[in-house]
Parts: structure tokens; C-alpha cells; sequence
């Protein structure tokens, strides 16, 4: 009798469950308004026209020390020789505190350390924006924060005007004419050359930011037309979004005349020497961007002089930066935050939300040496399901039951309506700096649409209710729900989520504690997998994980229009969750395949600027309806910058289009005299000659 009972009862009793669940499964809605706060600064929106023009100025002016010291004194030409023949001119009203005057120092400090000057083949020089502020690129990105909407393009940079053919296949760049690099010798469409063919192209060598040949679209080629024009040749019509993709990191040129010469092509160096041929001990390296390292002291500091021929000037013919020092400190990135709140330093970008409460009350205190302002909310976390069920990272019998389970849209809400996102922004800052994300683009995007955006919100009733559908239930009484008896190799085990996350950034950590103990209250039984560094980063890329949780490292789903094509597996390896298995092949979701047809509509419709709009509003349905991924949270960071430095642009984040460092511009700050200080650890100097025993001279 009893065996016939049996599983009588337990169909009667699912079948009450499952009428239980409908009934209790609260509908989506959209996600709440973010709270406004008193501290976050806006941008006054602008066009590219309003930030910058090239043109000939009738005089041009330099610091009175280099005039006196090196061009009285025949030692360099005057510094209309220097300059091309139309350099950049930034314009006076897009800088808030106007004309600056010369002199003092920006103190940086980094965690980084220089591995040597050789970034086009793949040398890291620190981070911290050191790479920033040596190398122009093609184009610039940074500053587009403060652009209106529909006035978004990518900044003229090295190539300061482009054309393209009327069949959108070929773009013609106007490169700055008649620059030269910080040693004196003449920039060209060489360099750009030498960086393509032999860096970009050259399968041994992988630039630092990783451009490849797909970076700029396969198929994809570049040539010289004459000194100052280089031709792009693209397969599909008006890539726009390419252009973008010349900027900061992927397209900024090194000094061939150096590089060149130590090529494996071009000499009997291997690769590594090639690499390796500038240490960081090499000495004025030339450079295109406003400063040269002038000194190096291991794990102490890195000095940075003005560079006599930068190419770029403000409207009255001052030739920037009006900085004459950089310095780089070689020390720890918490260092960064302290010492820039203790004024021992002047940058920090801010983004560890359980610092702010206390950030905020100091830099209210009136003998604050930084001010402290919130751009917009450009961080988020998301926790990513391992979407591949073919093989990719090579998942055990276990890890394979659990993609099966990723894949299903009810165990992806189930996971989603667990978590309780007020609860987890509050637990980072309390205040109004973090705001519910569902996941998918920020509210802060232009491309946000609130109407398309589904929530499910908190609620973890509906989230039993899915794992019962699931037939997920706990059949041990030990409070977590264990795999049905039918699921091949698990069956009736308690089912085990592995995270993978990163175990170094307090945020990243408290998030994960976070999460984990809200599965938990479900009854899902998750473990952290915290890694960090090249461990993380080669976990992930191999696709050995269950669910991961990180900071969105792209600024795709910010900008949309870079990376645009990692906002879905548009190919094999181009999402950070779901890529190709064993076989090569992509196993997509129907939602999955409409997210991949509207990303590539996107990338080829930059004529139809109204059409991409509708398309985003898709992306963002089906994105968030699919629960793509489970957005945790979202929140603004803070530039902190000293208080003597004028001509801060209003707005500035401390990450969007690019870093703070180079949304901040900083060829444009100042000290106002009254506030200079004597920080200059060189002062009256330039850098040297190029090598390896030379310093700043004087
Ligand atoms: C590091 C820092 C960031 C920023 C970048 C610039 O990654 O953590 O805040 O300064 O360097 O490259
Ligand atoms: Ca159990």
C-alpha cells in the first residue's frame, strides 16, 4: 500500500506546489528611480567644435625658464619651430577656469610598476594613467563625457580630420602635420606605419591593451598615402565604431625611429629583446604626449618633465601643459586614496563605495586639500551565468549540470529574485550613491531606457517557487535544494553554485560575502571562488567557472559605442561568458541569437542614429527579460583632485569613455600663482637626449 501511496502523494503534492508557484511569482516591473545626491556634478554638454579646433595662431608663448634657459641660449629653436603648423587649440570658454599660467606638479601615486617604455609591444608602465599622459593616439575618448548625445564622436587627436569614401569602405585620416616627438624628430605617418605592420599585424607582438587586427574589424587594412595621410579599408560599410577604437588603448603609436631598429625584422633581437629593449631605466623616452620620464627610482617615484615640443596650445597661444612636473609615486593603490585625501598626493579615483561616507566628511572640512565630486554612476557589478553548454572550460559532470540549469530563463530569475540589491548597495554605502541594477545598460548610459528595462524585483518567494518548478527542492531537510534524482551523475546531491570572483578589491569581496549569504537564505548553496590577478583573469577567459561575479570591465554596456561587439557573442570569443566550445561552435539561445542580430545591426548603423536608439531599447528587453546576466549594483565614483588645480571640467567621471586621468585633460590644468607650490623636483629643466644614463638637463 505504502509503495503505491508514495509517489501518489508526491504528485498531489507537486501539483499543489506548482499552483502554489504561479500564483506567488511576482510580476516584473522597471527599476526604481536612483536617488540624487548633492554631490554629484554634471557636465555642461557641448559639441567637438566647442572643445577644440587646429589653427595657426599669430604668436606663441612657452615658460619664461625654457626661453631663457634653452632657446636664448640656442639649445632648442623657438617655439613656433617647435610646434606644427596648426597645432590643437583647446578653447578658451570649454575651460571653466580659463587661460592658465605655468608651473608646479601633479603628484600621481600608483600600485603599478613600470615593466619599461616599449608599449606598443605590450611593456605596462604602471597604470594610473602614466601610459596616458606619454602616448596620443589617433583619436581620444576621454573627454566625451561632456559631449551632448547627438553630437557624440570620438575626438581628433594625431588624426586631426577624417573623410570617408562615399561607399563607407575607405577612411582617409589627416595626420597633425609638421609634429614631432619630445626628442625633436619629426612625427609621420611612418610611425603609424611601424605600429600597424610590425606591432598590430605581427602575431609575435601584442600591443599593451591588446589592439589586434579585429580591433579595427577583420579584414581590415591600413596604408600610407603620404607623410600625413594614412587610408583605412574596411569590409563592411561606415564602421564607425572603429574610430573609437583608435584612441587610448588601442591605437597610440610609439617612436619608430627607436622602435624600429630593435625589431626582430629589422635586426637579429628575438621578440623578448624586442620587448625588452627599453628598460625602465632608459631616460627620456620620447614621447607624443605632454610629459617625458626624466627619472626613475625603483619602487619609489617616477619624475616627468614638460615636453618642449608638444603640439597642442590654448587659445592664446601658450603652449601646453602648463604643468611643468608630473610625478609618479611607486607605492600601493590604498596608498593612492590616503594620501590623496592626507594631501601628500593629488589624484585618486574613488571608487570603493565603503570609503565614501568618510571621504565626503573630510573633504567637507574647510582645510581639505582635495574636493572630492561624484560624476555620474558608471561602475557596475554583475554576477554572470556560464552561458556555454559544449565544452567551453571544459565543465566536470557537476559544473555540467549547472550550465544545463544556467540555460534554463526560470533558474536565471530564480537567482535574480534573490537578490536584494537595496540591501547590497546599502551594505557598501549607506546613502543614496548606489542604485538597483538590474543589469544591462546603466541608467547613467545614453542609450538607457527605462520603459524597456524589466525588473524582477526582490523577492524571494517567487525565486522558491521557480526552484520548486525546477524541481530543485531540498529532499534532505539540510536547507539547500538538491539536484532532481534524474539529472545524470548528481541526481539527489544538493546542488553546488561555484562564483568566481576577485579576492583583492574590498568591493568585489563584500559583494560576494553578499551574495552568497542571499542564495543561502534561498536555499541555493553557492562558494566563492576568490582568485586574483593573472589567476582570475585566465580562469575566466578559460571559461572555468560556474557563475562569476565582477566589476563590468568594458564600458560597453555604458558607452555602447565601444566594444560594441562584446554586448553579445557576436563571435566566438568576443563575450566574456559564453564563447565557442570544444567543436568551435557557439550553442546560443534563441534570446541569444536576437541579441547577436541587433548588436551587429547596431555596430553597421551609425548613419541612422534614431534606428540605434530603437535598437538599444531591444537589446535592453531582451538583455534584462532573459536575465542575461544579474546585475547586482551600480553607483558613481569620485574624482579626487587637489584644490589648486584649476580647470577641473565639471562632471568629470572618474571612468566612462575612458580613465579619469585622461577625462580630466590634464594638459589643461593649472596652478593659479598664488596657489603654486614647490613640489618640482627638477624645476628649470627638460628632458635629455634619449638613452640610458640621461636625465632631465638644464
Ligand atoms: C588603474 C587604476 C584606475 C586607473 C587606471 C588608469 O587601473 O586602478 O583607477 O587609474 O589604472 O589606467
Ligand atoms: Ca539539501
Amino acid at each position: 500500500m505504502s509503495r503505491r501511496l508514495q509517489p501518489l502523494a508526491a504528485v498531489l503534492m507537486l501539483s499543489t506546489f506548482s499552483g502554489v508557484a504561479r500564483a506567488d511569482i511576482v510580476p516584473p516591473t522597471v527599476p526604481p528611480d536612483p536617488p540624487k545626491f548633492s554631490a554629484q556634478s554634471t557636465p555642461n554638454f557641448v559639441t567637438v567644435d566647442d572643445i577644440l579646433t587646429f589653427e595657426a595662431l599669430p604668436a606663441y608663448h612657452e615658460p619664461e625658464w625654457l626661453t631663457k634657459n634653452f632657446v636664448s641660449t640656442g639649445k632648442l629653436p623657438p617655439v613656433k619651430d617647435r610646434l606644427p603648423k596648426e597645432p590643437l587649440v583647446y578653447k578658451k570658454a570649454n575651460m571653466v577656469d580659463g587661460i592658465g599660467v605655468y608651473g608646479d606638479v601633479l603628484r600621481h601615486v600608483i600600485g603599478g610598476r613600470p615593466e619599461g617604455w616599449n608599449y606598443q609591444a605590450g611593456q605596462a608602465q604602471g597604470w594610473g594613467g602614466i601610459d596616458i599622459g606619454m602616448f596620443e593616439c589617433l583619436t581620444r575618448t576621454g573627454p566625451l563625457f561632456q559631449l551632448k548625445p547627438e553630437a557624440l564622436e570620438p575626438l581628433p587627436n594625431l588624426a586631426r580630420d577624417w573623410t570617408w569614401s562615399e561607399d563607407g569602405h575607405r577612411l582617409t585620416m589627416r595626420l597633425i602635420e609638421g609634429a614631432k616627438w619630445s626628442d625633436g624628430v619629426p612625427f609621420s605617418s611612418d610611425d603609424v606605419m611601424f605600429y600597424w605592420n610590425d606591432n598590430v599585424l605581427d602575431p609575435n607582438v601584442t600591443p599593451t591593451n591588446g589592439a589586434s587586427p579585429e580591433t579595427f574589424g577583420v579584414g581590415t587594412t591600413l596604408k600610407a598615402i603620404d607623410d600625413n595621410t594614412i587610408e583605412w579599408t574596411f569590409r563592411d560599410a561606415f564602421p564607425k565604431s572603429f574610430i573609437y577604437a583608435m584612441a587610448y588603448g588601442t591605437f597610440c603609436p610609439g617612436p619608430a625611429h627607436l622602435l624600429k631598429p630593435q625589431h626582430p625584422k629589422y635586426s637579429k633581437n628575438t621578440y623578448d629583446q624586442y620587448r625588452n629593449a627599453f628598460p625602465p631605466e632608459f631616460m627620456n623616452w620620447p614621447v607624443m604626449g605632454a610629459w617625458v620620464p626624466v627619472e626613475y627610482r625603483p619602487d619609489d617615484i617616477i619624475v616627468l618633465r614638460r615636453n618642449p615640443y608638444y603640439w597642442k596650445v590654448d587659445e592664446a597661444g601658450n603652449q601646453l601643459p602648463y604643468l611643468d612636473e608630473v610625478q609618479y609615486k611607486l607605492s600601493t593603490w590604498a596608498n593612492r586614496d590616503m594620501m590623496a585625501a592626507a594631501g601628500t598626493g593629488d589624484y585618486t579615483n574613488l571608487e570603493q563605495p565603503e570609503g565614501y561616507v568618510e571621504a565626503l566628511k573630510r573633504s567637507a572640512e574647510p582645510d581639505a586639500p582635495a574636493r572630492l565630486a561624484f560624476g555620474p554612476r558608471t561602475i557596475a557589478y554583475t554576477l554572470y551565468p556560464n552561458l556555454s553548454a559544449n565544452g567551453w572550460g571544459e565543465p566536470d559532470v557537476r559544473a555540467q549540470a549547472v550550465r544545463e540549469l544556467n540555460r534554463n530563463i526560470d533558474f536565471r530569475k530564480a537567482i535574480t529574485y534573490v537578490i536584494d540589491r537595496k540591501s547590497l548597495g546599502e551594505s557598501l554605502a549607506k546613502g543614496p550613491f548606489t542604485a538597483i541594477y538590474p543589469g544591462g545598460l546603466y541608467k547613467d548610459s545614453p542609450y538607457y531606457d527605462k520603459a524597456s528595462t524589466v525588473y524582477y524585483p526582490f523577492s524571494p518567494e517567487s525565486s522558491s517557487a521557480l526552484l520548486a518548478k525546477l524541481g530543485l527542492v531540498d529532499t534532505d531537510g539540510d536547507g539547500f535544494v538538491n539536484f532532481p534524482k534524474e539529472t545524470p551523475g548528481v541526481g539527489g546531491q544538493n546542488l553546488k553554485i561555484i562564483i568566481t570572483g576577485d579576492s583583492q578589491i574590498v568591493t568585489d569581496t563584500d559583494l560576494m560575502q553578499g551574495v552568497i549569504a542571499q542564495l543561502q537564505k534561498a536555499g541555493i548553496e553557492a562558494i566563492p571562488n576568490s582568485l586574483q590577478g593573472a589567476t582570475l583573469t585566465s580562469t575566466e577567459q578559460a571559461g572555468k567557472f560556474d557563475w562569476m561575479l565582477m566589476r563590468n570591465v568594458g564600458s560597453e554596456l555604458l558607452t555602447v559605442v565601444q566594444n560594441t561587439a562584446s554586448l553579445a557573442p557576436t563571435g566566438p570569443r568576443t563575450s566574456l561568458f559564453h564563447r565557442a566550445g570544444t567543436d568551435g561552435s557557439l550553442d546560443l539561445l534563441p534570446y541569444e541569437e536576437k541579441m547577436v542580430d541587433i548588436v551587429n545591426a547596431f555596430i553597421l548603423s551609425s548613419k541612422d542614429p534614431a534606428k540605434r536608439v530603437e535598437l538599444m531599447k531591444d537589446y535592453q528587453k531582451l538583455y534584462t527579460e532573459n536575465v542575461n546576466g544579474v546585475g547586482l549594483t551600480e553607483y558613481a565614483a569620485a574624482l579626487v583632485i587637489g584644490k589648486r588645480f584649476a580647470n577641473v571640467p565639471p562632471g568629470t567621471p572618474n571612468f566612462m569613455y575612458n580613465w579619469g586621468e585622461d577625462s580630466v585633460m590634464r594638459e589643461r590644468l593649472y596652478v593659479p600663482k598664488d596657489k603654486q607650490k614647490d613640489y618640482e623636483l627638477h624645476p628649470a629643466s627638460l628632458p635629455g637626449k634619449p638613452g640610458m644614463s640621461g636625465g632631465p638637463v638644464q
